[in-house]
């Protein structure tokens, strides 16, 4: 079994072992697999091109030992217990058995459609169990999913689904979500209709009984393929760097770009992790509140915690609906042991009151986690004093798509806490902070940018399609370290505080977006000139999004601010609407035409009385005029 620390004094020497022979330590992990044939070599590594392979050689299958290899000990344990969205619908449980049933039977369907190793297939789907089955039937075969978040809109939707060139796209006709019903299968058609040329099936599972429009060419209904089929499907044998999926992430320039995980070491870490992190034991009752169309929910729905064994809740709804208490009746109802949530939702249900968790017996909860953004020290007070009734240790949980697992965590029970500290590193993750010059700094007490200098099992191999660019991105900012795009600070005993990033990339409610990507959307509105995004501290959001914009002049404001929000909608998703819209005469600009961010920046948080030197800009005069008019 994968290694679970028990102590601080196991943490300590845990973590020096991993880092003085970090061979040894990771191929000691990696033998508690089940593996077809032993790998050639643990790891060959340089950062330059980048060139990572973890276990090459090695052959496996991720689904052997997420499902398989669990059937003799705990075949009659729960795997996932799904709880819908009307609380009033059943709860539904797959044991392991029943799972690996399923994940045979999809495999086949899918096999039977036509789709081979390496084939791309994208998902869109909502948080249902078929979601999960249907992932994992695509790592049985080999081929690569990549998970689309279904609050996107149809143009990002085939933007993704045209950069993997994917096969197949897998959806529902219709998503549940609150009070709200989502077309699904329609959003779909129209990505459809826009591009998607690669798309040879469209796969679509009944989840609601309004009708939809149908075409015979592409699309055939879930269960009409996959009901007749076999329980059997003898997995494909992969070799541990073969890819396991594709998940699109935004970065500061350009479209999103398609992060690729391989099959051993992304299994590997994603275990390792989740045994320590979540100190999940027997039959812990365990549940992340992510959506599967994000790393957390790969990560820390899927493949983690069933690979180490566990019963892993997986929720179709939204944290209000019907009410405010659902996601602690949910913890009463089903006795959540580990329970992993993001800041933004945690801010969310403080705004509406202790009274609601109040109504709840939270007593089967022995730690809480955090992920996706920082946590203030408000949320992170209210979350201990409410939800653990201080009994639960908080781990704030750091780590990126990239990173494929948590990084940096504080290990509940074994080594303290810190009100918004991340903490230390897990085993095997050798951080650095650089200052802006690339200088190490390597006292406690100081601030810089976060780096990692020695690769960890399930670090991204490149971006799908676009080597230059991953080397561009996280490989070339300072020579021979992974470049994350956090600032963080280092307190007086090495504790860890991420603060967010340095790059303009924005996190809204704990989504990534870039302002580049959101100003593309802006642009695309047929009055808008130009525009420049930033992100500003926003009480529930983390940060919220403001939008400067110049337009042609023709526009009526009230008028011109929703269709403004509808374009920014279609072209990207609900999540990117921004925040505020304030139209502009002009952006301040330096001399070379670069629009400086940082002025924007202060002007939105109400920063003004710190602009800094605005000497050095074209057009100083803009900035009074953007001051006058901020909304
Ligand atoms: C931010 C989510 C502070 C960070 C798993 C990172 C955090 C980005 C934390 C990755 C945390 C994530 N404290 N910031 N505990 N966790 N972040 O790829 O800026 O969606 O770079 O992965 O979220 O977001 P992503």
């Amino acid at each position: 079994m994968t290694y679970q620390i028990s102590s601080l004094k196991d943490y300590n020497e845990t973590l020096a072992e991993s880092i003085q022979n970090p061979i040894r330590f990771w191929e000691s992990q990696a033998e508690s697999f089940t593996w077809h044939s032993k790998w050639d070599t643990v790891l060959e590594w340089e950062f330059d091109t980048p060139s990572i392979s973890w276990f090459k050689g090695g052959k496996l299958n991720i689904t052997e030992n997420c499902l398989d290899r669990h059937i003799e000990k705990r075949g009659d344990k729960v795997a996932i217990l799904w709880e819908p969205n009307d609380p009033s619908e059943e709860v539904v449980k797959y044991t392991y058995k029943q799972l690996l049933d399923e994940v045979c039977k999809t495999a086949n369907a899918l096999k039977e459609q036509g789709i081979v190793k390496g084939d791309r297939v994208v998902f869109y789907m909502p948080m249902v169990p078929a979601l999960a089955i249907g992932v994992l039937a695509c790592a049985r075969i080999g081929a690569i999913h990549s998970v689309v978040f279904a609050g996107f809109s149809a143009q990002a939707l085939a933007d993704r689904v045209d950069d993997a060139q994917a096969k197949m796209i897998i959806c529902s006709d219709y998503n549940n979500r609150g009070n709200k019903k989502i077309p699904v299968k329609a959003i779909v058609d129209e990505a459809m209709d826009k591009s998607c040329n690669s798309i040879e099936k469209v796969v679509v599972l009944k989840n609601s009984d309004e009708d939809i429009n149908w075409s015979d060419d592409t699309d055939v209904w879930w269960h009409a393929i996959v009901e007749e089929q076999s329980t059997e499907c003898a997995a494909e044998l992969m070799d541990a760097e073969d890819v396991l999926f594709i998940l699109y992430t935004s970065g500061s320039t350009g479209k999103p770009k398609g992060v690729v995980h391989t099959c051993g070491g992304y299994m590997v870490y994603t275990c390792f992790s989740f045994k320590n992190a979540f100190q999940y034991k027997g039959d812990d009752v365990y549940w992340c509140t992510a959506d599967i169309g994000w790393i957390t929910g790969h990560s820390y729905i899927v493949y983690g915690p069933l690979l180490a064994g566990a019963t892993t809740v997986m929720f179709e709804g939204v944290p209000t609906f019907p009410d405010a208490g659902r996601f602690w009746e949910i913890c009463e109802k089903h006795r959540v042991n580990q329970f992993y949530t993001a800041p933004t939702a945690i801010r969310a249900l403080m705004a509406k009151g202790e009274e609601w968790p109040a109504k709840y017996d939270l007593s089967s909860l022995k730690m809480l986690g955090s992920v996706g953004e920082p946590i203030n020290a408000e949320a992170w007070h209210w979350y201990d004093k409410h939800i653990g009734k201080g009994n639960c240790p908080i781990i704030d949980t750091w780590w990126q798509t990239e990173t494929g697992g948590i990084m940096i965590t504080p290990l509940p029970g074994i080594t303290d806490t810190k009100p918004t500290y991340a903490s230390y590193p897990m085993p095997g993750v050798q951080l650095e902070l650089r200052d802006a010059e690339g200088n190490v700094l390597e006292q406690n007490g100081v601030e810089g940018l976060l780096c990692i200098k020695f690769p960890w099992p399930s670090m991204l191999r490149t971006t799908w399609g676009d080597h230059a660019r991953c080397k561009k991105t996280y490989f070339s900012t300072f020579e021979g370290v992974y470049f994350t795009g956090d600032g963080a600070r280092r307190d007086e005993e090495g504790r860890i505080r991420v603060i967010g990033r340095v790059d303009d990339v924005l996190n809204v409610s704990g989504h990534r977006m870039g302002t580049a990507e959101l100003e593309n959307a802006i642009n695309e509105h047929p009055n808008v000139i130009e525009s420049a995004v930033v992100g500003y501290p926003h009480d529930i959001k983390g940060q919220g999004i403001y939008a400067y914009v110049i337009t042609d002049g023709t526009v009526d404001r009230d008028e011109f601010v929703k269709s403004l929000r509808t374009v920014v909608v279609r072209e990207i998703g609900p999540i990117a609407k921004p925040d505020k819209i304030q139209i502009a005469g002009g952006l301040p600009k330096t001399r070379s035409g670069k629009i400086m961010r940082r002025i924007l920046r202060k002007i939105a948080s109400d920063e003004t009385d710190s602009l800094g030197d605005i000497s050095t800009l074209l057009n100083p005069d803009v900035v009074d005029a953007l001051i006058a008019g901020k909304v």
